[in-house]
Parts: structure tokens; sequence; C-alpha cells
């Protein structure tokens, strides 16, 4: 995946009624690892990363990258937003078009945070790049990321078989309606 390259970053924190929607930083180090290494994350993504090699090589500021935001709440991350541009080699409905991404913590699950979240980042993109669609890639088979899509606007654009597993493709057009 690429980075939004034509994207002014960073842009000003994103408050939302419970969240802030910022930068990494480096005191966030200690919260990605857990989301990168927790095998309850990675459930429907391919599996966790090993957790000695992400104490290894997580930089002291883990990645800022144009598109990547923490999801903080009450001065602690909870989770991660990334917009990025799906690659060439993708399904030809998602090539180079803006793909949305979400890990939370299996501690922030189920009260609403995602969804608030997701709607905050979409917003933000929205006012940078006016009328961009959004595609969202997901396993048929992960309930809540289902559930999420839906509450945010996606619709089915195709499912297929990929990584031993039904992969759902869906997409979002700025004039559709967010619930
Ligand atoms: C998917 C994920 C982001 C959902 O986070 P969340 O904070 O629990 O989501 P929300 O609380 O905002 O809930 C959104 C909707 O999904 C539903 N939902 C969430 N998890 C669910 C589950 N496991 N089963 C059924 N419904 C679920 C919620 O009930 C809510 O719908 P509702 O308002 O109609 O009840 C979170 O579970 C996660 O980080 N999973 C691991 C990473 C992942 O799989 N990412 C997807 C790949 S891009």
């Amino acid at each position: 995946m690429e980075d939004l390259t034509d994207m002014t970053w960073p842009p000003e924190p994103i408050k939302t009624e419970r969240l802030v929607l910022r930068e990494p930083e480096p005191r966030d180090r200690t919260a990605f690892i857990e989301l990168l290494a927790s095998p309850q994350v990675h459930t429907y993504l391919g599996g966790p990363r090993p957790r000695d090699e992400l104490e290894r090589e997580m930089p002291e500021t883990p990645e800022r990258r144009p598109g990547s935001f923490v999801v903080d709440l009450d001065g602690s991350m909870i989770g991660q937003i990334l917009l990025r541009r799906a690659p060439g080699h993708s399904r030809p409905a998602a090539a180079g078009k803006v793909d949305l991404g979400y890990l939370f913590l299996p501690r922030a699950w189920g009260f609403g945070y995602a969804v608030e979240a997701c709607t905050a980042a979409l917003g933000w993109l929205e006012e940078a790049l006016p009328g961009e669609p959004v595609v969202l890639h997901t396993q048929s088979a992960n309930v809540g990321s289902m559930r999420l899509a839906a509450k945010l606007g996606f619709t089915e654009v195709e499912r297929f078989e990929a990584w031993d597993a039904e992969q759902w493709l869906g997409m979002r057009s700025p004039a559709a309606p967010s619930s």
C-alpha cells in the first residue's frame, strides 16, 4: 500500500466526542507493539508479528506517514486507522483507490470507538480530497469488521478467495449515506 503522498500532513489532531486522531508519538510505542503482536487482533489478518521482533524493530517514534492516525482515548492509544492507496496489483476495482484499514486493541472493542474514529477519518478525507471514493478489504468471516463497514456506508463490490479465505471488497462513495 502506498502513502497518501498527495496529502498535506500531519493534519491538526482531529477531535471527536470521545477520541482524538493524531500522529504517532514515542509514548505510543508499547501500544503499537501490543496491537501488532496480538493474536486476537490478527485473527483475520494473517496472524500477528513476533513480539521480540517488534521490540527490536519498532522505532522510538512509531512510523509517521500520511494517512496513519493513532486513535487516542484519554491520552492513551487504543487503535490505529490507516488510509492508504491500494497498489496497482490490487483487485481492479480497488487499485489506486484510497483504502481504509483499522486495528483496535481488544480491551477497546465494543464501545463504538471504531465507528466514531473511522467516521472522523473519512470526514477528514472528504475535506482533503473531495469526492474521493474509499475502498475497504476484510475477510467476510470477520463479523465485527463487516458490521463496521456497513455502518460506515460501505457496500459490497465483490467477494473473492485469497489467503485461504473469502475476502470482501467494499466501496463507499462520498454520496453514500454514512449510516
Ligand atoms: C473490527 C474492529 C475495528 C471493531 O471495533 P469496535 O470498536 O468493536 O467496533 P464498534 O464498537 O465501533 O462497533 C461497530 C459495529 O460492529 C459491531 N461489532 C463489533 N465487533 C463485533 C463482533 N465481534 N461481532 C458482532 N458485531 C460486532 C458493533 O456491535 C457495532 O454495531 P452496532 O452499533 O450495530 O452494535 C475491532 O474488532 C478490531 O480492531 N478487530 C481487529 C482488527 C481487524 O480485524 N480489522 C479489520 C481489517 S481492516
